[in-house]
């Protein structure tokens, strides 16, 4: 799985974007360690707080489906009917940072299949805060992988 095909999967993800109110349109493909690829779109919702980020959408299936170890991420984003450089809100960082390891996740941002362009979770969200703060190592997440 290349950049492009991870890109064309995103693509292909934010079809089912269910986003009435703001008209933003989002899909990711999230590529695991053992090549398989999860996807997500945003979900909006009338009451506005509920609504969830294509990125977490694709991460939160994939832990719950038993994943945990994570190369990349491809994001397509734009309003409907338009591509643009779309890059992962403050949230949807910090919830890579939980399960992806800094120096070597990569985000993948572009506007479709054109102009990929590809970044270091460490460089999107420097100086961050994650699970070693508290304890915990590399080796006691392995431990823990169903
Ligand atoms: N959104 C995403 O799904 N991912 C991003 O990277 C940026 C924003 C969604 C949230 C909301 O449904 C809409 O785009 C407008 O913010």
């Amino acid at each position: 799985m290349n950049d492009k095909k991870l890109m064309e999967t995103a693509v292909k993800a934010r079809e089912y974007s269910y986003s009435p109110y703001s008209n933003f349109r989002v899909g990711a493909a999230l590529l695991c360690a053992d090549g398989s690829v999860y996807t997500g779109c945003n979900m909006e919702n009338a009451a506005y707080t509920p609504g969830i980020c294509a990125e977490r959408t694709a991460v939160y299936k994939a832990v719950s489906e038993g994943k945990r170890d994570f190369l990349a991420i491809a994001i397509a984003g734009g309003p409907a009917g338009i591509l643009e450089l779309t890059a992962p809100c403050g949230v949807c960082r910090q919830v890579m940072r939980e399960f992806c390891d800094p120096d070597s996740f990569r985000i993948i941002l572009g506007t479709g299949e054109e102009d990929l362009r590809s970044y270091l979770l460490k460089e999107l969200l420097p100086l961050s805060f994650g699970p070693e703060n508290l304890g915990r190592t590399t080796a006691e997440k392995e431990d823990e992988t169903p």
